[in-house]
């Protein structure tokens, strides 16, 4: 029996499963020679949502990251998550750009890649798998695992072979919400072992809670990989507990080697960092959540859900959008929820959830998945919904990417333009995420705040009494209660106006699609705006002239703003 390599996710999966992705650079370096000194299989550290948390959020950059990184882990190799043709984005990008993304990254630090695609489509992973390979990286072609009507053992194999076939080094089963049984686990890595000469790795989030029992059967089919995160950031909705998995293993035929002690330090650190993150921490992703089971909604997805609910200021609706899911899993053919087809199912259930009449809002996302442009659905999505959404028009039966002319040259010239370009890198922030990266290239970007850790209002607590120094004069000033309390306005002016367009839901602008004196007709699209990563037709209720616009390109609105004044 061979002995069990373990990756340790404390640095990309399991912050991005409990805090958001929420996690500073500057809290990794300090640890990074205590983790370089275990002996892991690998450390994974890059790729998934760290790459827009970093921009969009900290006020980092990626690529800097990286190199950190690199610096400082001498002798285990780091390890990016990279979703196929969508890179670390969340639509398809031109083969020349995730050509270059690819390239840039090895240059950078990645050693391994673990590409995977949402709807398990080949297609999408060739161009990212041959040039990983091409530049010499250790490449894991994986597998987005889920439970449907259409998923089978059987279709896992054939789609491993593909993944073979590309020569990949290991095959990775990605069980994003915990939903894989141990003796699924056990039939798949079984057959796997037998019918292809791949490596086979698991990695499993704890949403359901069977994990560990999965891991133990996986280890009595052969497993050769297990992907752990070190305790105080394992569990709930991200990898079961690193120390456990070896305490478990020691001194059997699938001993991971790893000595328990090193690892005391390393969690003792990581136990602190969590006090710092603690107001990042929902307690929806902390506990066993067994609905996973019936929803098959992954770890980071839930925890998304909700900060997206509380953002649209309806986070009363949980419980429904949850039961929305499966149903518009269903009608999109049963894909993976796995990003960024997660985005598009949740967002979308979302919408169908806050508008009470399902699709009567649907995102662009939405329509470009069912006219094919993520890849082939694992099963026939809803002719109906097709009908409605697309009309006439056929479904693209080719490799989606090979609709996307090159946009190497194009962005390069736009953002050398725009003036952002200081390194080659940052071309591909830009290409990847044009609106935020410009932002954030500009220096723009202020480093979000860590939240307080959730408390109890405690009106008994509140100081009545207060000094107040006014240019060295102290005056004492008391606070007498009013019987209510009046709120300030918000610093953004809401203002009421009869023929105006309000914005439905919390965003940014991208796009103005109208300008002043323009016509407009009822349901006329007259901007666009990204809400929860997905972007949304703003429709005008009525007709009219266009005679102001209070919002520009690139401005942020919450529910209710005024956008746009019709005449
Ligand atoms: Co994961």
């Amino acid at each position: 029996m061979t002995k069990v390599k373990i990756i340790e996710t404390a640095l990309r999966d399991s912050h991005q499963s409990k805090i958001a992705t929420r996690m500073r650079t500057s809290d990794m370096i300090p640890i990074l020679e205590d983790l370089d000194n275990v002996g892991y299989f690998s450390l994974e550290a890059w790729g998934g949502a760290t790459f827009d948390s970093c921009i969009r959020f900290l006020n980092e950059d990626p690529w800097e990251r990286l190199r950190e990184l690199k610096d400082n882990v001498t002798k285990t190799p780091i390890q990016m998550l990279l979703r196929g043709q969508n890179l670390v984005g969340y639509k398809h990008y031109s083969d020349d750009i995730v050509k270059s993304f690819v390239e840039k990254s090895y240059e950078n630090g990645v050693d391994i890649f673990r590409i995977f695609d949402a709807l398990n489509d080949i297609r999408n992973m060739e161009t990212s798998i041959k040039t990983a390979k091409e530049q010499g990286a250790y490449v894991q072609g994986t597998i987005s695992y889920t439970i449907s009507p259409v998923h089978t053992i059987d279709k896992y194999i054939d789609f491993a072979k593909k993944i073979e076939e590309l020569e990949c080094d290991s095959l990775t089963i990605k069980d994003m919400a915990g939903l894989i049984s141990p003796q699924t686990t056990y039939d798949l890595i079984t057959r796997l072992k037998e019918e292809t000469d791949l490596d086979i790795n698991l990695h499993c989030h704890c949403t359901s809670g069977m994990t560990m029992m999965s891991y133990e059967a996986a280890c009595q089919a052969g497993v050769d990989i297990l992907d752990t995160a070190i305790s105080p950031f394992s569990g709930g909705t991200s990898q079961p507990p690193t120390e456990s998995l070896v305490a478990a293993l020691k001194g059997t035929s699938h001993d991971t080697g790893i000595d328990l002690k090193k690892l005391t330090t390393i969690a003792e650190y990581f136990e602190k960092l969590l006090e710092k993150y603690a107001g990042l921490v929902d307690p929806l992703s902390e506990k066993i959540d067994t609905n996973v089971l019936l929803y098959q909604v992954p770890g980071g997805m839930l925890s998304n859900l909700v900060s997206q609910l509380k953002q649209q200021d309806a986070i009363e609706e949980y419980e429904h959008v949850l039961k929305e899911i499966p149903l518009v899993r269903k009608d999109l053919g049963y894909p993976p929820l796995v990003t960024p087809t997660s985005q598009i199912v949740g967002v979308q259930s979302v919408l169908n959830v806050l508008s009470k009449k399902r699709y009567s809002n649907v995102t662009k996302e939405v329509k470009d998945y069912l006219k094919g442009l993520y890849g082939k659905p694992p099963a026939e999505i809803n002719q109906e919904l097709y009908k409605e959404v697309v009309g006439d028009e056929k479904p693209v039966n080719c490799r989606p990417a090979d609709l996307i002319p090159p946009e190497l040259e194009k962005y390069t010239k736009e953002a050398e333009e725009k003036g952002l370009v200081k390194k080659p890198e940052d071309i591909l922030t830009y290409a990847l995420y044009p609106s935020v990266a410009e932002k954030f290239l500009k220096g723009e970007i202020i480093e979000e705040e860590i939240p307080e850790p959730h408390t109890e209002f405690k009106p008994n607590n509140i100081p009545t009494q207060y000094s107040v120094d006014v240019d060295g004069e102290v005056f004492d000033v008391k606070i007498v209660p009013t019987g209510y309390m009046e709120m300030e306005p918000s610093s953004k002016q809401i203002k009421s106006v009869e023929n105006g367009i309000v914005s439905n839901m919390q965003g940014m602008i991208i796009k103005l699609k109208v300008k002043l004196g323009d016509k407009v007709n009822e349901g006329d699209t007259v901007a666009i705006l990204e809400a929860m990563k997905m972007e949304n037709d703003i429709k005008s209720s009525k007709s009219g002239k266009v005679s102001e616009i209070v919002i520009e390109e690139g401005s942020t609105v919450e529910k209710g703003d005024l956008l746009i004044v019709l005449e």
